[in-house]
């Protein structure tokens, strides 16, 4: 018989000769939580391993995940107090120079850049007096993040906020404040999705009035799923990013062919918890599930996976 695909099962080192999806550790991102507002680590319910920190506690969890090679970190920070205007950073400053300080080029440090975590609304932009979202006043804020943080000696910017532009007024102010060699990942294709449950639990970020729908994208639609993308390719992103990751697998391949850039895929937190809950309900195994949840991402073109279990990567099998 010819095209036998059982011909070449036989045996695992067989089964490896034909393995063409693999991972290098350093294009798995793990994302950290710190926050201002807690006395010691909170667990994020339905991530376990995964918790909301104070800064201490953050540098004594990179110093366990530098012990397991997890060297790449996704940062989000929350602060006490909320603001829709006069936004000082004190905190997000000191815990990226303090993390920085400390690790220095033994980590690489990205950090979202959005609105939601700061704002008293939990909107990932700013509005104005009659409650429509305020563009210009929303970029210069969020551009205003970027250039603090960079500052505060930051390893790149991730905006996450989905607005029309920010990318390209990020690296606008960065390049005018001779940062032009500071990358930015851009959250470019993120739909409205029903999977940041547990996220935003632990960010602080849910919104009080309303949905995201007026900013992130519509999860029936694919060629404006493409289009966003696109857009922040010309604004000048150095990376592109799905999201949530697993859900949408097949806008990798069609981005990457539009723009020539490289594409991750952040794999969210209701998509892990998913994995999480059913393995606590012994109906799958964690760490098989999540490893094959990784080369899916992967055989569709991703190019780096943010996860919630990044830091389990060399349990799992992944070495350099
Ligand atoms: C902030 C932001 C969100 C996530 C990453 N950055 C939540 C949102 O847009 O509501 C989601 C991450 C996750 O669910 O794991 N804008």
């Amino acid at each position: 018989m010819n095209n036998m695909l059982m011909r070449l099962k036989k045996n695992k080192i067989l089964r490896n000769m034909c393995v063409n999806t693999t991972f290098l550790k350093d294009q798995l991102i793990q994302p950290i939580f710190v926050s201002e507002n807690i006395e010691s680590k909170k667990e994020i319910p339905g991530i376990p391993n995964n918790f909301v920190m104070n800064l201490e506690e953050s540098i004594q969890q990179i110093e366990l995940d530098l012990k397991n090679n997890q060297k790449n970190f996704l940062l989000f920070m929350i602060p006490k107090k909320k603001e829709d205007n006069d936004f000082n950073f004190n905190f997000q400053k000191n815990v990226i120079s303090t993390i920085k300080n400390r690790f220095k080029s033994d980590i690489l440090l990205w950090a979202d850049v959005c609105l939601c975590s700061m704002t008293t609304h939990g909107h990932c932009c700013l509005f104005d007096n009659k409650k429509n979202i305020d563009l210009n006043k929303s970029l210069s804020a969020l551009s205003n993040i970027a250039l603090n943080y960079s500052e505060a000696g930051i390893d790149g910017i991730a905006p996450s906020d989905m607005m029309d532009g920010r990318t390209a007024s990020i690296r606008k102010i960065l390049d005018n404040n001779e940062y032009n060699l500071m990358p930015i990942m851009s959250y470019s294709t993120k739909f409205a999705s029903n999977f940041y449950g547990p996220f935003r639990y632990a960010a602080d970020s849910t919104p009080s009035f309303g949905d995201r729908k007026q900013y992130q994208l519509d999860y029936r639609n694919k060629s404006e799923a493409i289009r966003a993308s696109v857009r922040c390719f010309k604004e000048g992103a150095d990376f592109l990013m799905v999201k949530p990751g697993q859900g949408s697998i097949d806008l990798i391949e069609p981005i990457k062919i539009k723009t020539g850039l490289m594409v991750g895929a952040y794999q969210v937190s209701g998509e892990y918890a998913g994995i999480a809950l059913a393995a606590e309900k012994n109906l799958l195994d964690f760490n098989n599930a999540l490893l094959e949840s990784w080369h899916v991402m992967k055989r569709a073109g991703a190019q780096f996976i943010i996860s919630y279990g990044a830091r389990k990567s060399k349990e799992l099998g992944i070495s350099e």
